[in-house]
């Protein structure tokens, strides 16, 4: 009989998973999925503090900028949503970088005109103001429950008294060992000696300790003025950078109405504008809602060629009409519009690839108008979600930490369409509307999303990977909600991306039969075979969202943290 109490447990669990929820583990008080184990762990210990969801977010993503600098930051910016039990039902806050009011656009270009890319992407000058801080100190302050210092201060420690280098940190410094070694502030930081810090040894970051330290106690205010500020205004002014006290003192966090539309009877919270992930996720899955997906699988050819198709015209219209809709024309709505969508969806054949010259962005009815990043999903036992993007843009950023606060710069410059026509370094092709402006924001493709169905929180995601982000997070929830795979498997399924220009079908190396890959070509899709794609992290919900559980993508180095 004792044996029976004892598989007690393990039974009930397994009813639980039946709803497919086979490979996770279930939790049911709190969860943490993020890019860094030590990271997620903090998380969850505020969580067990009493804390809640927008409070672990707040203390996981301020560790990451201490243990995962590549991406983790207090010099970037990023996008949250947020669902809580008592609010209505998601809300978005945008805490995007902002051009400085100084910028001189021309910084960016050689006398013919073209890109300089080190200028775009290394060094101050390719920075714009931060808004991580501010974003974070916003959210709690609206729906934090401790105190913002019990928040701040697990970073604080972790700064301060080091951490042991882990495997894949070790790896990322190595890599970028030339890159980390042209700023000496940067230097002093990760590379000792001449080499990179290693694995096993205890990483100490002092001045960072001592910017959070400001920002434990001064909350936003310890960043965006005195002493921190001084730090990056001097150190812009020193190198070409254009960050100033004013662009500092100034900058505010936007609460935004999100981009929401419904996608297989599922109600789906994502990115508005200033990214345009909600908008080209929107129409790349309410165009392939009008097919019957549920009959193929995501390896089968004739559903990579539909997706493709329609992430050809998402793409289009991301180039002509997406920008900061604080400085133009908001289309999100005309462009999610389901006549709009009809028109479009015209061109698609399904025994031929379109080409890319073919296409053209469509020309969306006004007259409805009415008006190295990383994702982190934490949920608790009371029923919030929040699913966060935030990032430096490449890997470490501009290289360049700012000298004596510890922390590196973004260089999301390089998101804006710095010249008509030419790529950025995701092979984004921007439009007049995202072109640089003074305290405008660049555009984006983040698309972190929480998804309802029927009221209850069904799946939140989000992912690293420039342009890809938007289709490995479509993808994702179409393995997912479509083809009923688990979550384990939704996100690592191999994927696949098409972005308009370049008119290449990017499939990721070694993941699809040959088969399929022949049938694609013979369809006239131009197939790219490339490594890694995006990071996916995600956590779905049983049907009342009581209990949850999270997958960390496997393609990287993150872990899910709960009980
Ligand atoms: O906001 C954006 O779309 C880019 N700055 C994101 C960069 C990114 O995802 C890099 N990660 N691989």
């Amino acid at each position: 009989m004792r044996r029976y109490v004892r598989l007690f447990p393990l039974l009930l669990l397994l009813l639980l998973s039946c709803d497919r929820m086979t490979s996770e583990k279930v939790f049911r008080k709190g969860l943490v999925v993020s890019s860094d184990r030590i990271a997620s762990e903090v998380g969850l210990d505020i969580l067990k503090q009493g804390g809640n969801a927008i409070d672990a977010v707040c203390a996981t993503a301020l560790s990451l900028a201490v243990t995962f600098p590549r991406a983790g930051n207090l010099g970037g910016g990023g996008f949250a949503l947020i669902h809580t039990s008592d609010s209505q039902p998601v809300s978005f806050i945008d805490f995007r970088e902002t051009a400085p009011g100084n910028i001189n656009p021309k910084y960016y270009l050689d006398d013919s005109g073209k890109v300089v890319r080190a200028r775009a992407i290394v060094g101050p000058g390719s920075a714009g103001t931060p808004g991580t801080v501010a974003g974070l100190y916003e959210m709690h302050r609206k729906y934090g429950q401790l105190q913002w210092n019990q928040v701040v201060h697990p970073a604080r420690m972790l700064a301060d008294t080091g951490f042991i280098v882990g495997a894949s940190l070790a790896a990322s410094l190595a890599d970028y060992s030339d890159d980390l070694s042209q700023f000496r502030s940067t230097a002093e930081i990760f590379v000792k000696d001449g080499r990179t810090v290693q694995r096993g040894e205890r990483l100490r970051q002092e001045d960072l300790a001592l910017s959070l330290v400001l920002i434990e106690e001064k909350g936003r205010d310890g960043f965006y003025l005195g002493e921190t500020a001084v730090k990056i205004a001097d150190f812009c002014q020193a190198q070409d950078g254009f960050i100033s006290l004013s662009d500092l003192e100034s900058y505010q966090p936007v609460w935004r109405e999100p981009v929401r539309f419904n996608y297989a009877g599922l109600d789906i919270f994502t990115a508005p504008l200033p990214s345009s992930g909600g908008v080209v996720m929107g129409q790349i899955l309410k165009i392939l809602d009008r097919y019957e997906l549920s009959k193929y699988t995501a390896l089968r050819s004739e559903y990579i060629h539909l997706f493709t198709e329609s992430a050809r015209l998402a793409f289009a219209d991301r180039e002509a009409y997406l920008g900061d809709p604080d400085f133009g024309h908001d289309f999100s709505k005309s462009l999610l519009d389901d006549a709009y969508l009809t028109s479009r969806t015209q061109s698609i054949r399904t025994d031929q690839a379109s080409a890319s010259e073919d296409v053209q962005p469509g020309i969306p009815d006004q007259s409805r108008e009415s008006d190295n990043t990383t994702h982190l999903v934490v949920a608790d036992g009371a029923g919030n979600v929040v699913s966060l993007t935030y990032t430096i843009n490449l890997n470490y950023g501009s290289k360049a930490v700012v000298a004596g606060a510890g922390f590196l710069l973004n260089n999301e410059m390089d998101d804006f369409a710095i010249a008509v026509g030419q790529p950025n370094a995701f092979g984004l092709i921007g439009g007049e509307a995202n072109k640089i402006e003074p305290k405008k924001r660049m555009l984006s493709s983040m698309t972190p999303t929480i998804i309802l169905k029927a009221n209850h929180p069904y799946l939140a995601l989000g992912s690293p990977g420039g342009s890809k982000i938007i289709t490995a997070v479509a993808q994702t929830i179409i393995n997912y909600a479509t083809f009923g795979e688990s979550l384990t498997n939704a996100i690592s399924l191999p994927r696949f991306h098409h972005q308009w220009q370049p008119d290449n079908l990017f499939v990721e190396r070694a993941g699809f039969p040959a088969a399929t890959l022949e049938v694609l070509r013979a369809l006239g899709h131009n197939v790219v075979e490339r490594d890694r794609y995006s990071e996916v992290m995600g956590v779905s919900f049983s049907e009342e969202g009581s209990y949850f559980s999270g997958v960390a993508d496997a393609r990287g180095s993150g872990y899910v943290a709960g009980y």
